[in-house]
């Protein structure tokens, strides 16, 4: 045998079908962030990486997405600039813009925007800011890949384009006892799979004083920010569910405003206002992608 035939051979290994068709990989863990890891110090980029738990060589808080606080000290900027076919930034504080060569984006607390991919941008805060950013570099890191072209224009959603959208949703939404009190955000060029850019999705949704949302779950990881929340305001999340649709034995991940927290995919999870005050939750996911895939499976306890 020749010896490129011989060199091929020694990178062959195989398993037993049944042993092996479901490989044992790390879970995506129940991970919170806080606040505090935004609220000091220097301008920077603070990662919220698991890249240790998940094992990838780079930076990820799941598997195809990395989110990050930006925070930005008044009267400063910074330049981010990612190999990503999709971010997406929330405004957790403070005012300012973002310079990208599609133009300049003016943003206060509670808007959202979107950039396809870019050479990079910079963003310059008027008073203390900062953002949550998330973006698909994960992805495209494991597939060893560099994007070539924008796939959709951005888009810019303010604060009260969002919560005007769902204060209309909060009656009907009671009444109906829907899921969730929410908009999907869209993009003209992502209709087809109606999320936010073709790979990622976000929600904004409205969990009202003393209400219950109850469980569903999704094949796509959740990057779940707290927009604001009183006390006593949680998600219980956990990987079964009994006959009456209560989640058996759930790990309770308490919302605070400004903070994120990681639902794994698969996983089934409920929202809980024990509270005095509405919450708001901006939930971040890979789920264009699963769309896209067909493979989001989606599923309610009604
Ligand atoms: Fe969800």
């Amino acid at each position: 045998m020749d010896t490129v035939n011989k060199q091929w051979q020694q990178q062959v290994v195989s398993w037993e079908y049944s042993s092996a068709a479901t490989p044992d990989l790390n879970d995506v863990p129940i991970q919170p962030f806080p606040a505090s890891l935004h609220e000091q110090g220097e301008t920077r980029v603070i990662a919220l990486d698991l890249s240790r738990e998940l094992e990838t060589p780079y930076l990820a808080t799941a598997p195809n997405l990395l989110a990050s606080y930006i925070r930005i000290c008044a009267n400063e900027k910074i330049a981010t600039s990612i190999a990503a076919t999709s971010e997406v930034y929330f405004v957790l504080r403070g005012a300012g813009r973002t310079k990208t060569a599609e133009g300049t984006i003016n943003w206060k607390q509670g808007d959202a925007f979107t950039l396809p991919y870019n050479e990079g941008v910079t963003h310059y805060a008027d008073e203390d800011s900062a953002l949550y950013w998330s973006h698909d570099a994960p992805l495209l890191q494991y597939m060893g890949v560099t994007p070539s072209k924008p796939m959709f224009k951005p888009a810019f959603y303010s604060k009260e384009y969002m919560c005007d959208a769902v204060e209309k949703l909060r009656e009907p939404a009671l009444r109906e006892k829907r899921n969730r009190i929410g908009i999907i955000l869209g993009n003209h060029d992502s209709a087809k799979t109606k999320t936010m850019t073709h790979t990622m999705w976000s929600l904004f949704n409205l969990l009202p004083k003393g209400e219950v949302q109850k469980p569903h779950r999704h094949q796509s990881v959740a990057l779940d920010l707290a927009v604001f929340s009183g006390p006593d305001t949680y998600t219980l999340i956990g990987q079964k569910v009994d006959e009456n649709g209560d989640i058996i034995d759930p790990v309770k991940a308490m919302w605070a405003t400004n903070t994120v927290f990681v639902t794994p995919p698969g996983w089934w999870h409920s929202h809980h206002n024990e509270s005095d005050q509405d919450a708001f939750v901006f939930p971040v996911q890979d789920a264009g992608l699963h769309t896209y895939m067909r493979t989001l499976d989606i599923q309610f306890i009604r």
